[in-house]
């Protein structure tokens, strides 16, 4: 997909990753909604600030009718609640699934006859490292995560006759809010993981592989699984 007349519509596009991807796509020459909860924190140059909670169905509705000449989603909120699924609070579990699961469900549902009412375009998934490699204390995380990967693979398939291309980047940390307690040599610019996510939806990649992390990560994917206890 070319990217210089696209418009885009990116969620979370406040703060972190959301914002480099919406300030390189105007530099691109796309036009850029730049969707958060609190638009007036928007502060990307030249992008058109839209208000969109992704747990918020009415917003999501809302934007999808403001946004109506969209050609490309990027369904980039999430959150990271730290909860364990067994020890961990249940609502913490809850809320993680809502916003990187149902939240991208729900914008993709919104988005995908606007974006086939424009001709066709794509839609980017913001997964992780995670999505593969499950760890108990990301437990409900990694939970969202993984059940992303199968939302991405199974909307590819059925948006992919009504001309709506749909990739997945993987990545493990970035340099953003999210990850501001893990030490900085285990993390990665989010400015150049933007740019490889632009880059793998210019030249239709159903899975970008964002960083030395998540390449291991898929290629572990056949190993055997950690022996049971006893
Ligand atoms: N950082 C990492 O190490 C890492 C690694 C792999 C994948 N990821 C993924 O990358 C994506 C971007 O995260 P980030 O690293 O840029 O984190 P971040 O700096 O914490 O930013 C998260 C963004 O998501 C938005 N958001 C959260 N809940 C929302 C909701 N209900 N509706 C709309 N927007 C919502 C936040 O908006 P507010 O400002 O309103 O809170 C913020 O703009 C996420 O999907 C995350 O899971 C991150």
């Amino acid at each position: 997909m070319e990217l210089k007349n696209a418009v885009a519509v990116v969620t979370g596009a406040n703060r972190g990753l959301g914002r480099h991807l919406a300030a390189q796509l105007g530099e691109r020459g796309a036009k850029v909604y730049a969707a958060a909860r609190r638009p007036e924190t928007v502060d990307v140059p030249g992008a058109i600030p839209l208000r969109l909670d992704v747990t918020d169905e009415a917003s999501i509705r809302e934007a999808a009718r403001i946004a109506s000449d969209a050609t490309l989603l990027i369904n980039n909120a999430g959150i990271s609640t730290g909860a364990t699924l067994i020890g961990g609070d249940l609502d913490a579990v809850r809320r993680e699934m809502e916003t990187n699961f149902y939240g991208p469900l729900a914008a993709t549902r919104a988005f995908a006859p606007v974006i086939e009412g424009n001709g066709g375009g794509a839609v980017l998934n913001v997964l992780s490292a995670l999505s593969w490699f499950h760890p108990a204390g990301l437990g409900s995380y990694a939970a969202s995560k993984a059940a992303a990967w199968a939302l991405s693979d199974a909307t590819r398939e059925e948006l992919a006759p009504r001309g709506i291309a749909v990739s997945a980047l993987h990545v493990g940390y970035m340099d953003t809010d999210m990850a501001a307690d893990v030490p900085a040599d285990q993390k990665v610019a989010a400015t150049d993981v933007a740019a490889q996510a632009l880059h793998g939806i210019e030249t239709g990649q159903p899975e970008i592989l964002a960083d030395e992390t998540s390449r291991y990560v898929k290629q572990s994917l056949s190993a055997a699984p950690q022996p049971n206890a006893g």
